[in-house]
């Protein structure tokens, strides 16, 4: 075995295998080196090796013949060195996954002719990284998946050979997975991902790692991949209510279709894991299903009939949110309903008994009770309490009982038959609610002459007996959803005092009375509104000279007072 410097602190091992089996000729020279030797390094020199004498070697034209279609090799044929003519990948040059790797070449010399066969052994080194195919891997997992199951990753290749191969695979610490590395049977390593903690998408929806390979070389060489793990959904959360109860209040008598409430309950899951569909529970009457109707898609509630205070006060009814999941869940939440009194009952007074036939003797005492009267207003609150007036200059009184159900109508004094011998006594009854706004007149009737001058006034509305301050504030408008559009398209109507203006002339051969609604809202809370029919009748209007006549209302069993 010789030993010989090459360029580049690189040695060259060199054994020498004379077998002479066929006599002298006959023998094989082998060689190892490295692969990936540069261009020019001298392998060894074969006029020593093969005992050649250097001064014959020109003349004798020593050649190289290597069997491969590469001239990898080539000597100087002054030195007799053998040197890389060309770099040698051994990767290249051989099967991956064969453990030995050899050139053969066959020396020639004449005079006289011999042939000497050399082996170059080619040997591996790390030379390659580790690397993936594919340097994205993609995997769904479900959140439901037990801990312990294994997912199968694509392995790395490392085209070096032996312990340069890739030798193990590292991941980056997580929390939910690690990596199970396992060895085939021709040496190769491959990895799984193992679920070590149980996953929840509502809290983490991917993950990603980073997958490493690393080869057994000095120094280590490695390749990356990273893993992307996409948790896919269970239907594992119930819906949810922002609430667990809520309490509203509607005013009685809100129209049909009013909002109450919207109710919103939401599910962390995904998809149709988190669409929900609202129903009333068993528990909730056919009665109170009957007054409140319940949108299933979007969670509204809203007043399905008119609700009178003085009928029903609270409406108690629980509501269930279910998702459609494949094994839907469901949550659910309590709603109260509290119906708010408005100001829509009168008082009432009714003469529970009425002494001595109505005769009062001249000398029945101060005090004398008359008449027994019981008083109610179905409203509640302001809106229930009465107060009472009489005529001031009367010798009557009235006396609450001392439940404040019943009212006495007593004398006050002695009554003196001489100066009057009968009286009639109204007894007004009021309460203390707000009144809603109320028209002058209901409904109104106008006469409006025809040819009448585009956007002028043509007659104003208004209300009566309204409060001080902000519930005094009235707004008018033009109730266009219940009137003839044909009609009201031409109105308009001044929103603060009520004053209407038609953009139209009117023509009476073509229109001679129409009928409309206004409506008046004050600025309280809630609001209160009235509602008036407006009749209008066109007047036919010939202005021939001086006499004006004035034809209206022909086929109507109506006529102007002042006609
Ligand atoms: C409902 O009305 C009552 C009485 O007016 C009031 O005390 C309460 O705060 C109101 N509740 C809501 C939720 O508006
Ligand atoms: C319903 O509740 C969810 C969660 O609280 C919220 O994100 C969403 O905006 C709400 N939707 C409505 C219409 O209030
Ligand atoms: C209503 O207001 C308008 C515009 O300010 C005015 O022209 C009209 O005379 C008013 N009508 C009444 C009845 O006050
Ligand atoms: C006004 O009264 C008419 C006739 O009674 C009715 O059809 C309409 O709904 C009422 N409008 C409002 C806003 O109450």
């Amino acid at each position: 075995v010789v030993r010989q410097p090459v360029p580049k602190g690189r040695y060259v091992f060199i054994f020498l295998l004379f077998p002479a089996i066929f006599g002298i000729t006959s023998a094989v020279t082998h060689y190892s080196i490295p692969e990936e030797m540069v261009a020019g390094s001298v392998v060894a020199n074969l006029a020593t090796d093969l005992g050649l004498d250097l001064k014959t070697l020109t003349k004798r034209r020593i050649r190289l013949d290597v069997i491969s279609n590469r001239k990898y090799l080539d000597i100087n044929k002054e030195t007799g060195d053998l040197y890389i003519a060309e770099k040698i990948d051994r990767e290249y040059l051989c099967n991956i996954k064969t453990s030995s790797c050899f050139l053969k070449m066959d020396v020639t010399v004449d005079n006289p002719e011999r042939i000497f066969n050399i082996e170059l052994e080619i040997l591996d080194i790390n030379d390659n990284a580790p690397h993936f195919r594919r340097d994205t891997m993609h995997l769904d997992i479900s959140e439901s998946t037990p801990v312990g199951e294994r997912f199968s990753l694509n392995n790395a290749v490392d085209p070096d050979f032996g312990s340069n191969s890739i030798k193990t695979y590292y991941l980056t610490e997580s929390e939910h997975f690690d990596i199970d590395i396992q060895s085939g049977r021709d040496g190769s390593k491959f990895t799984n991902l193992v679920l070590k903690k149980p996953l929840d998408r509502e809290k983490q929806a991917t993950h990603n790692m980073i997958l490493t390979a690393v080869d057994g070389g000095v120094p280590a060489r490695s390749g990356t991949a990273s893993i992307i793990v996409r948790v896919l959904d269970v239907n594992d959360n119930a819906p949810k209510f922002d609430k667990d109860s809520y309490t509203i209040n509607l005013t009685e008598n809100s129209p049909i279709g009013s909002l109450v409430l919207k109710l919103n309950a939401s599910d962390l899951d995904k998809g149709s894991n988190s669409d929900i569909v609202y129903a009333f529970s068993l528990y909730t009457s056919e009665k109170k299903q009957q007054t409140f109707s319940l949108n299933p898609e979007n969670g509204e509630i809203r007043v399905k009939e008119i609700v009178s205070y003085e009928d029903f006060k609270i409406y108690d009814m629980e509501v269930i949110a279910t998702d459609k999941g494949g094994n839907p869940l469901s949550g659910q939440c309590k709603l109260t309903i509290l119906i708010n009194d408005m100001n829509d009952n009168h008082p009432e007074i009714s003469i529970k008994s009425f002494s001595m036939s109505s005769h009062i003797s001249e000398d029945a005492p101060p005090g004398t009770v008359v008449a027994l009267m019981g008083v109610t207003d179905l409203d509640s609150g302001m809106n229930g309490k009465m107060v009472f007036s009489l005529p001031k200059d009367i010798p009557f009184d009235l006396k609450p009982s001392p439940d404040g159900n019943f009212y006495s109508l007593v004398t006050k004094e002695y009554i003196d038959k001489e100066s009057k011998s009968s009286y009639d006594i109204t007894i007004t009854a009021k309460d203390l609610g707000t009144p809603s706004p109320t028209f002058a007149q209901s409904p109104y009737t106008f006469y409006v002459a025809e040819n009448n001058k585009p956007g002028n006034a043509v007659f104003s509305l208004s209300v009566v007996d309204i409060d001080e301050g902000e519930n005094a504030r009235v707004s008018y408008s033009i109730d266009r959803m219940n009137s003839d559009q044909g009609v009201t398209s031409f109105l308009s109507i001044n929103e603060a005092n009520g004053t209407v203006y038609s953009l139209r002339s009117f023509d009476f051969e073509s229109l001679k009375t129409f009928q409309f609604f206004v409506v008046a809202t004050d600025s309280g809370t809630p609001s209160l509104s009235s509602n008036v029919t407006v009749n209008v009748f066109i007047l036919d209007y010939y202005s021939p000279g001086a006499n004006t006549f004035i034809h209206c209302c022909e086929n109507l069993n109506i006529r102007p007072k002042w006609l």
